[in-house]
């Protein structure tokens, strides 16, 4: 009786799947007490003949996705063909070590847990000849997951968990986030732990991980807080945050030349930038997200972070000229960025937040 499947994804590892399938058959484990699931994404370099070598002789499985690439959808597809109530996922490129195998599936085989993380990043864990910029990457992409997530090493790819947590997964979950949908899929209802481990980066190929699956990443964990910036609210939050300033600057100037006083001048042309600016940013910029709100609720929402953008492009002002001694012509600049990233912020996680399912 298997106790655990261990899911592989490859893509390209010729070079590294016959070593990693050695060690683990080398670990003194009862030789039917796991099974091995190697799903490839298509490689051009022979790593499937290799992992057919092994699945003739031992209780190693291939499956060969046609769909496009995608390392999510690879581990969901060896989830959902595995035997056992136990998974383990890693990497096939000796990143992680087999030897820890045992560490990671006994806190779930003894039901004190149900997700455990080979972390890198808690008192005894460690990285090997990996480069500088991916271990900052990769502490970047931890830092910024802990406001919603707290586990240390949330970009882990190596972790054990009970099989039935996969089916609360994101239908939008793809690329290189699977532990991050997994714990926020399943968040309050799990018991999670940490074991250390030292990850050795790859000796043989190359890194998968792209540009593109980073932007991802971050777009990704923006929606699982409930946010909605991206590229495009953000330029037409800015577009509209242009017209805003030309019509504030408009109705500010014919109201002086009417003689009318500096601050009833000063409040009417903010109010009205507000509300046209509001205008447009909920049925432009933020549409998809402003149906089925009460309005006027939203819209105090929109002026009170207005208003609080305006009190900090005057703290940050003040600073810079009566602290740090700037010139106000230039001290001005750094005010009016604070303020536009303020105002977006609040717009896209406090106005017009995500109400969809992530
Ligand atoms: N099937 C499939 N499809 N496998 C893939 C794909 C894909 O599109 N992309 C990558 N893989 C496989 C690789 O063949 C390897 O076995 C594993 O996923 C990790 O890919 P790498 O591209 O080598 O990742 P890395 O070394 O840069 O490591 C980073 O990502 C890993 C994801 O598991 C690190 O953050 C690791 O901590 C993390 O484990």
């Amino acid at each position: 009786m298997t106790q655990f499947s261990i899911v592989v994804p490859t893509l390209n590892e010729s070079e590294n799947i016959d070593l990693l399938l050695t060690r683990i058959f080398a670990l003194d484990f009862a030789s039917d007490s796991f099974e091995i699931i190697v799903v490839d994404d298509g490689s051009a370099d022979g790593t499937q003949d290799k992992v057919r070598n092994w699945a003739n002789q031992s209780s190693v499985r291939l499956i060969e996705r046609r769909e496009a690439p995608d390392l999510t959808a690879s581990i969901l597809t060896g989830v959902a063909a595995a035997k056992n109530d136990v998974i383990v996922v890693m990497d096939a490129d000796l990143s992680h070590p087999p030897e820890q195998l045992r560490a990671l599936v006994a806190p779930i085989l003894e039901n004190s847990h149900d997700v455990v993380v080979g972390s890198r990043y808690i008192a005894g864990g460690s990285t090997e000849n990996w480069p500088l910029y991916r271990q900052f990457l990769s502490r970047v992409g931890g830092w910024i997951a802990r406001p919603i997530c707290d586990v240390n090493d949330v970009t882990s790819g190596f972790f054990a968990f009970r099989r039935s947590l996969a089916k609360n997964i994101s239908s939008h979950a793809h690329g290189y986030k699977i532990l991050l949908e997994l714990l926020m899929a399943n968040q309050g209802r799990i018991r999670v732990t940490e074991i250390p481990i030292c990850f050795r980066d790859r000796t043989h190929g190359t890194s998968k991980l792209s540009l593109f699956h980073q932007q991802a990443y971050i777009q990704r964990l923006i929606t699982l807080a409930g946010g909605t910036a991206t590229l495009n609210t953000a330029g037409r939050f800015a577009a509209v945050g242009l017209l805003g300033v030309l019509i504030d600057a408009f109705v500010f100037h014919w109201m002086i030349s009417r003689e009318a006083g500096l601050a009833l001048s000063h409040f009417v042309s903010f109010f009205i930038a507000a509300t046209v600016n509001y205008t447009f940013n909920s049925k432009w910029a933020f549409r998809e997200h402003h149906e089925g709100y009460l309005r006027w609720h939203q819209f105090g929402r929109f002026l009170t972070v207005g208003a609080l953008a305006l009190l900090l492009r005057g703290g940050v002002l003040a600073f810079l000229v009566y602290v740090w001694h700037v010139p106000p012509l230039l001290a001005i600049f750094p005010a009016i960025v604070t303020t536009a990233a303020v105002n977006y912020l609040g717009s896209a996680f406090y106005v017009f937040p995500n109400k969809k399912t992530p």
